[in-house]
């Protein structure tokens, strides 16, 4: 008898921007799982009806975007430990009838650096721009690896403060004006704000400043080569576009939905860089 296709979402409001369908429509098609993975547009009012009845639908589950990923967190059964601690969910899974939430993108950010900068793992000191969403998943995955000094910088230093708080005194909060006093011996240096998408330059660092070991990375991938990142190799540093984070966070849902774990090669890389290039 012929397997029933499993069938997954990645639901958002709009959702139509969503890279994941590409990635995932990869993995089937390599891994030749007869499977479906779509989009759907769910508005914030329906999210809590899609949430109870998508399994009813044949759904083994799904990604969740902006804007449900702090709402959905009430909604289902069980939160994994990361979802848990960064605030969010971005993948839902059924498990013995019961509906999970997990968090992908610390999981997603490590394995970036561990394909990309395996020395990672060493090091001693972790320079953190911006205090938003994103960043609570990277202070998690920071923690995790070891770090024990996060220096995390915002703007808005309340919010640099809430999150060092939440994850404890490995991280401290500063102000932006103390970006250049601490990153003379930032081993690691993480942009999590949205400068860069809008083509603002990277002049908020100063990429000499930074020591000649220092790893470069920002988790903003369009533009792919973001000033910040630029600059830093011009100057001869490490560094890490924010691409693959997007590709490792999506490894984890497939396997759960799909049964197969998938791999982020450089095929799939430049099948998403062509699909960014298409959209512009
Ligand atoms: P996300 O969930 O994607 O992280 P967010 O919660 O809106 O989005 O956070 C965006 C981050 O970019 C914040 O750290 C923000 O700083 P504030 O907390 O001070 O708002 C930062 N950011 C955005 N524009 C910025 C700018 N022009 N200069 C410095 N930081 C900026």
């Amino acid at each position: 008898m012929a397997e029933t296709p499993k069938k997954a979402f990645v639901i958002g409001h709009p959702v139509a921007h969503s890279r994941s369908p590409v990635i995932h429509g990869h993995w089937l098609a390599e891994h030749g799982i007869a499977g479906s993975y779509e989009r759907i547009d769910v508005a914030p009012a329906d999210l809590p009806d899609f949430i109870r009845r998508f399994a009813e639908s044949g759904f083994a589950g799904g990604n969740v975007t902006i804007p449900h990923k702090e709402t959905v967190l009430a909604l289902v059964g069980r939160l994994d430990e990361a979802a848990e601690l960064i605030g969010a969910v971005n993948t839902l899974w059924l498990a013995d009838g019961v509906i999970h939430g997990g968090n992908t993108d610390a999981i997603g950010f490590s394995a970036n650096l561990d394909q990309s900068a395996p020395q990672w793992r060493d090091v001693k000191s972790a320079l953190v721009l911006g205090a938003g969403g994103a960043a609570r998943a990277i202070l998690h995955a920071l923690t995790q690896a070891g770090i024990g000094d996060i220096r995390l910088v915002n703007r808005t230093l309340s919010r640099a403060q809430e999150l060092s708080d939440r994850f404890g005194a490995g991280v401290t909060a500063h102000g932006w004006e103390a970006i250049a006093e601490l990153a003379g011996d930032a081993d690691l240096v993480v942009n999590t704000t949205s400068l860069g998408m809008h083509g603002e330059g990277g002049a908020f660092l100063d990429v000499a400043r930074l020591p000649d070991h220092a790893i470069v990375t920002d988790i903003v991938y369009v533009p792919l080569h973001t000033p910040l990142l630029e600059q830093a190799a011009a100057r001869g540093l490490h560094v890490v576009d924010g691409l693959g984070m997007l590709l490792h966070q999506a490894a984890p849902g497939f396997e759960r939905w799909f049964g197969r774990r998938p791999a982020v090669t450089p095929a799939l890389r430049d099948l998403i860089i062509a699909d960014l290039e298409h959209a512009r």
